[in-house]
């Protein structure tokens, strides 16, 4: 199955390193499609120049985040994971057959080349521990006889699925017969996007438990330090124009 993972991403000091890091590992992963949603009014020069370079199978979408929604405290990229998701469903609406596995790939997060052949086997929706997330070194689903029991957590141990948006995997006929599962701002509680997703298209004793048993950490939810710009110029003053 083609793997499709979709990337939200925004213009700031990091976002080409960022951007350049997932790429590098993108690349080494066979039959893997990159759907890169800028939250942006339209496609960046950056971004374009960037896919163009990457070498990689790409699709390069955008939408923007109503300025309402930009608060801390506020759940980020829903539109955009959505974008990704409606361009997904309507590329495979005549083609129900073909085998694929969607992901959801923040563009700050580890990624490990293990961790794409654990989802490639995904049936149905899959789920594995994730690292350094949930104020602890890491969180992970519990396991016993093969099922998910519950969850090893230190925040907010009551939601339905205690697990970062890196924790899973969603095959494709999944999301293509769940045609209305979408992230929602309505309602939707900050850490609350996975499980108002999740419980969407399955249920907790179908989740399907990889990386051994959810005992080892594949993806980590690395977050990159703000950069210091204070010595930055208020005027261009270099000679030549130069892309960060
Ligand atoms: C945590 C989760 O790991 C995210 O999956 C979840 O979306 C997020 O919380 C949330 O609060 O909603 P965190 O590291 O705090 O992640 O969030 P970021 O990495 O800053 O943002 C998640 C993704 O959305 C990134 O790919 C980022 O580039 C993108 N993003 C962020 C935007 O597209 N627009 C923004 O304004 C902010
Ligand atoms: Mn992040």
């Amino acid at each position: 199955p083609t793997i499709y993972a979709i990337t939200p991403t925004y213009s700031r000091p990091v976002q080409k390193a960022e951007l350049t890091r997932l790429a590098n590992t993108f690349r080494q992963v066979a039959q893997l499609h990159w759907i890169l949603v800028e939250d942006a009014a339209a496609r960046s020069e950056l971004v374009s120049r960037f896919l163009a370079r990457a070498g990689l199978p790409s699709t390069h979408l955008h939408v923007p985040t109503p300025r309402r929604y930009k608060r801390p405290g506020l759940p980020r990229a829903t539109e955009q994971r959505n974008a990704g998701l409606a361009w997904l469903r309507q590329r495979h609406q005549h083609q129900r057959a073909q085998p694929g596995v969607l992901f959801f790939a923040d563009d700050d997060n580890t990624y490990s080349l293990e961790l794409f052949q654990e989802m490639r086997t995904t049936r149905k929706v899959s789920v594995w521990p994730v690292g350094l997330v949930g104020g602890r070194r890491y969180e992970r689903p519990l396991v016993e006889n093969g099922k998910v029991v519950g969850w090893y957590t230190g925040w907010r141990a009551d939601r339905p699925f205690a697990i970062d948006m890196a924790g899973f995997a969603v095959s494709l006929q999944v999301i293509l017969s769940n045609p209305k599962a979408v992230f929602k701002r309505r309602g939707s509680q900050p850490g609350m996007q996975e499980s108002d997703f999740l419980k969407q298209i399955t249920t907790v004793e179908e989740l399907e438990p990889k990386a051994s048993n959810c005992t080892k950490v594949l993806v980590w939810h690395t977050r990159t330090e703000k950069v210091n710009l204070a010595n930055e110029p208020k005027y261009h003053l270099d000679t030549v124009k130069i892309e960060v």
